[in-house]
């Protein structure tokens, strides 16, 4: 799959009934998880004048990040609202781009990725966005978190079914939370 020689990998945390978010808010607070997030979205390649990985989100996960850059990373927002970038003084930052549609998005960070020599860019949310780039996407970090989630207003996707679980870690406790979770890796299975 890749893009212009770019893997594309998604990195979601998902409840069993597929929760992302509510009222535009992560459902739960595992300090692990997050740890787990900027460790994966953020390469040990330190030449790239401190950025060092690549992220595409929708409109409504930047905000629910108070519209403040991921630290180390280049951050391409996706919104139809032309203004969004001068609006909220988005400007300013070197490591942020607004994109006007997906497509836009992946070819300018899969472009940027190749010239930062990352072979990843990664996809963060949420969830149309997760849906559209599915098609681009080689790889999905899920983090499964062993809860319910009522009246949650963001879903995952159901993967397609050319995509395997490659990697499982253990199933780990937060105490804080109370919840378990565990780490998974799906590979698109490529065709013989
Ligand atoms: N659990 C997790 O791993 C995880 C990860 C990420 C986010 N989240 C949660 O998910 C929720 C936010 O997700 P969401 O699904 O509501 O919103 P979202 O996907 O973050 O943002 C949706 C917005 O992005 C823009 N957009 C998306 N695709 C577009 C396209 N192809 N062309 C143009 N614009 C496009 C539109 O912005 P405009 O309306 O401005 O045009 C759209 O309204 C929050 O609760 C957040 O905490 C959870």
């Amino acid at each position: 799959m890749s893009y212009a020689g770019t893997q594309v990998a998604q990195i979601a945390a998902i409840s069993r009934n597929r929760c992302i978010g509510k009222d535009n808010a992560l459902p739960w607070h595992i300090s692990a998880d997050l740890q787990h997030f900027k460790q994966l979205t953020t390469s040990d390649i330190e030449n790239n004048n401190g950025l060092r990985g690549i992220v595409i989100m929708g409109r409504k996960t930047f905000e629910s990040m108070n519209r403040k850059p991921l630290p180390h990373r280049v951050c391409f927002i996706i919104t139809r609202d032309m203004d969004y970038a001068k609006t909220h003084g988005l400007d300013k930052y070197d490591n942020v781009h607004v994109r006007h549609n997906l497509d836009d998005a992946i070819t300018s960070a899969a472009s940027l990725a190749h010239g930062m020599h990352l072979d990843t860019i990664w996809v963060i949310g949420g969830e149309r966005v997760f849906r559209d780039a599915l098609r681009y996407t080689d790889r999905v970090e899920l983090t499964l978190v062993d809860t319910e989630v009522e009246d949650g207003d963001a879903f995952y996707p159901e993967l397609p079914k050319d995509f395997v679980a490659a990697e499982q870690g253990e199933t780990q406790h937060d105490d804080k939370s109370d919840l378990d979770y565990q780490f998974v890796r799906y590979e698109r299975r490529t065709s013989a």
